[in-house]
């Protein structure tokens, strides 16, 4: 195979290239990158906020709902630090290490100020001895942080917990045109894959926009009262949709304006 071989750099200039051009490499690689998120990317991530918090009022839901407890040490700064520590492990990112210049790091602080404010404003209702039953749910304190949120970064982005619309209990929540089509065209689709995020550029309140569409389903502790027999007052006093295990039950809409 002789004359069949590659042009190298030979003699001392190449030993000394060869270096070189891995140490820029290593430096470069170490170097903070200025790589900035997509919009899916942020949407994506928010949504993962939400749903973290979410999870810590569920996990703590018999807590509150306990007559005999009164402070519940439920505090905006202990709810906010456990909802942190499921973000990091659901993203294997430390949600302040994102550069709070960023349209990314902007929104998600945002997001978590407002999980601090509703529970410290809900203390109260909270830690009220001799209540069981205090209707403070994961949807209910989901719509107060997304009502906070688009106070603070409304002009940026909504977030939105809505659902099929012959679901939706609260008025607020009831999906607009654009999402209940994409709920009846895209993720009801029978052969749509569980699960899936959808994004799509669309127009929200007359603005150009990355929406994206989150599903979530039924699962047997949702249908307490979102289950059967349908009509029936569940104990929040709101009629059962007559859902089951696997219905998609939930989306979370997520808008980034252009
Ligand atoms: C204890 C009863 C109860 C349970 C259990 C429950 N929900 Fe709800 N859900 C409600 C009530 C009440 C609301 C209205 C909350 C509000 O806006 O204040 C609601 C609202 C929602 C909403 C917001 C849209 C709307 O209808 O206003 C979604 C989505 C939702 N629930 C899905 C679920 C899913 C999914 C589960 C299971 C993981 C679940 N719920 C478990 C009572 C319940």
């Amino acid at each position: 195979m002789s004359g069949f071989h590659f042009a190298r750099p030979t003699g001392a200039a190449a030993s000394r290239m060869v270096p070189a051009a891995l140490l820029l490499a290593l430096l470069l690689g170490a170097m903070p990158t200025a790589r900035a998120d997509t919009r899916e990317e942020i949407a994506l991530s928010l949504a993962e906020m939400l749903r973290s918090a979410r999870t810590v009022i569920s996990a703590n839901q018999a807590l509150i709902n306990d007559p005999a407890v009164g402070d519940k040490g439920l505090s905006g700064d202990v709810v906010l630090q456990k909802t942190r520590a499921k973000y990091s492990q659901a993203t294997s990112q430390d949600p302040g290490e994102i550069d709070p210049n960023s349209l990314h790091g902007k929104l998600l602080r945002a997001l978590m100020a407002s999980i601090t404010e509703v529970m410290d404003e809900n203390q109260p209702l909270l830690n009220e001895q001799g209540v069981a039953f205090k209707a403070f749910l994961p949807a209910t304190f989901a719509r107060l942080v997304t009502e906070r949120f688009r106070s603070k970064a409304g002009a940026d982005a909504v977030i939105k917990v809505t659902g099929p619309d012959e679901l939706v209990r609260n008025r607020s929540a009831r999906p607009d045109r654009w999402e209940q089509e994409q709920i009846e065209s895209v993720l009801l689709r029978h052969d749509y894959p569980k699960g899936q995020h959808f994004a799509m550029v669309a127009e929200d309140r007359g603005r150009r926009a990355l929406r994206v569409l989150i599903p979530e389903y039924y699962t047997e502790s949702c249908l307490a009262c979102h289950g059967g027999p349908k009509g029936e007052p569940d104990i929040t006093g709101y009629p059962k949709e007559g859902g089951r295990v696997g219905d998609l039950g939930s989306v979370i809409s997520i808008t980034i304006f252009d």
